[in-house]
């Protein structure tokens, strides 16, 4: 009898191992790898040797004859920002991927594409592995999607969906989701790398031989990874994560990977009562409910190309026990711990004794180098119970020396700033405007500027 070899595959990454461990080497997920049945040596040999003599010389063709195959087949979304993000809206024959925690709104803001789509005269398809006809319908009804060009189909089988999206004629296909999907001839539960990889295969060959855009939802993990594989990522061309706070707040679509546009862009949105609505001034909603207590800062930050003002609060209370606290929500940690240190070393503010906790108001996550400034301002504005000016915003990176140096984008912070009613700037001395108040290194930002009781 053939032994049937077998190999562990973890469902994080993909990578394959010999034997089975708790802990994936490559990705370090726990507890992620399952035994696959591997191909036996003999399929493995015929592949090969196949490989090696039976091809053929491609025909390949000058760069200048060919045709750019987009031009006009987008369809639009119906929210302009999230166009934007997409390129231009949502290019046929190419397969996207909506990235997003359960909850934070995936489903209604594709039934509301759906609706716009199918009100434009297209045929749409919607389809769901995870939820009834009738609570699909209920959401559609709240959404206003009416149109009879919209279809409805509940399925879980990779199969099916691949063949209806190649016959079924329709310019739209959403998918929701990936988890669901299975194919009969894979043993493996659905959500697994070998489900996840060969549905969506499947899916977006359908796709690109009729000419259908199709929309992959897939649901990410609280670490923000993609649940189950993260190797549909690669085989799609477009992948937008949804972000955000799922109890209220603002919530942000950008594309972290697109083959036909850029990756910049970002799209904020809000949940109300009749679905997903874009925020069209996200700095005056931001700043509507603030007050000027110590710790608070506002800070003129970039998301993709957009201008925005967000605050920064920074609460600083003595430990009572143990190790100090130190928390942030919306910044990461570890930038936030190197920040406390240069805060001691460079401005003698005592702070090895003190519970530091951050929040960035909004439910926004903040990947600018420029907010160092304005965390390290709110940190010292809480810790000394002073405060700023409040007609001051505030921007810059911060070294390790406590040097204060240049970002991308002045010119665009300081126009929202002024736009918003804000009298200067406290941003690196490199800039050259009237209304920034440079300032070379921490030390003298906080002697200078942070004298109001
Ligand atoms: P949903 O789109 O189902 O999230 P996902 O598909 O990402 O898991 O819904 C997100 C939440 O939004 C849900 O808890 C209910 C809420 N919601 C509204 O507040 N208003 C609405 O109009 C709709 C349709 C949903
Ligand atoms: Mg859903």
């Amino acid at each position: 009898m053939v032994k049937v070899k077998s190999r562990f595959v973890c469902q994080n990454c993909g990578s394959s191992f010999a034997k089975w461990a708790g802990r994936c080497e490559n990705c370090g997920e726990w507890n992620s790898l399952l035994e696959q049945v591997a191909p036996t040596e003999a399929e493995a040999k015929s592949a090969l040797a196949k490989g090696a003599v039976s091809g053929k010389k491609l025909q390949a063709v000058s760069i200048n004859t060919i045709e750019p195959s987009d031009s006009g087949s987008r369809l639009g979304t119906g929210f302009a920002d999230l166009d934007t993000v997409l390129g231009g809206g949502i290019l046929l024959g190419s397969v996207s991927l909506l990235a997003g925690q359960p909850g934070i709104g995936k489903s209604t803001l594709l039934m509301q594409i759906c609706a716009h789509v199918s009100a434009a005269g297209h045929k749409v398809l919607y389809v769901s592995g995870e939820e009834s006809a009738g609570q699909v319908k209920l959401r559609a009804v709240r959404l206003g999607a009416t149109s009879d060009l919209l279809h409805f189909a509940s399925s879980a089988s990779g199969n099916d969906i691949a063949k209806t999206i190649e016959e079924g004629g329709y310019d739209l296909v959403i998918v929701d989701s990936i988890q669901t999907l299975s194919l009969a001839e894979i043993s493996s539960a659905p959500g697994t790398v070998s489900q996840v990889s060969n549905c969506g295969n499947l899916i977006i060959r359908a796709a690109k031989a009729s000419g259908t855009a199709v929309v992959i939802v897939g649901h990410v993990t609280k670490e923000g990874t993609l649940a189950g594989p993260k190797v549909l990522e690669h085989l799609v061309d477009v992948v937008c994560n949804f972000e955000g706070d799922r109890y209220g707040g603002f919530k942000t679509v950008r594309a972290v990977k697109n083959r036909f546009g850029s990756t910049t862009e970002v799209a904020i949105f809000e949940m109300a009562d009749k679905g997903l609505k874009e925020v069209k001034n996200p700095s005056e909603a931001l700043l509507s409910e603030r007050q000027n207590t110590d710790g608070s800062i506002i800070m003129a930050t970039i998301e993709g190309t957009r201008p925005l003002l967000v605050e920064i609060q920074a609460l600083v209370n003595p430990t009572n026990f143990g190790y100090p606290k130190r928390t942030a929500s919306g910044f990461d940690l570890n930038r936030l711990n190197i920040l406390i240190a240069v805060l001691e070393k460079r401005t003698k503010l005592s702070l090895q004794d003190k519970d530091i906790f951050i929040n960035v108001v909004g439910g926004l996550r903040l990947n600018d180098s420029a907010a160092d400034l304005a965390i390290c301002m709110a940190i010292a504005s809480a810790a000394a119970g002073r405060k700023l000016n409040d007609k001051i915003v505030v921007f810059g990176e911060v070294g390790l020396g406590g040097e204060i140096r240049s970002v991308i984008a002045p010119d665009r912070r300081i126009a929202e700033a002024k736009k918003l009613g804000f009298d200067h700037a406290i941003a690196p001395a490199t800039i050259k405007d009237k209304f920034v108040l440079p300032v070379k290194d921490l030390r003298s930002a906080l002697v200078k500027y942070m004298n109001n009781k």
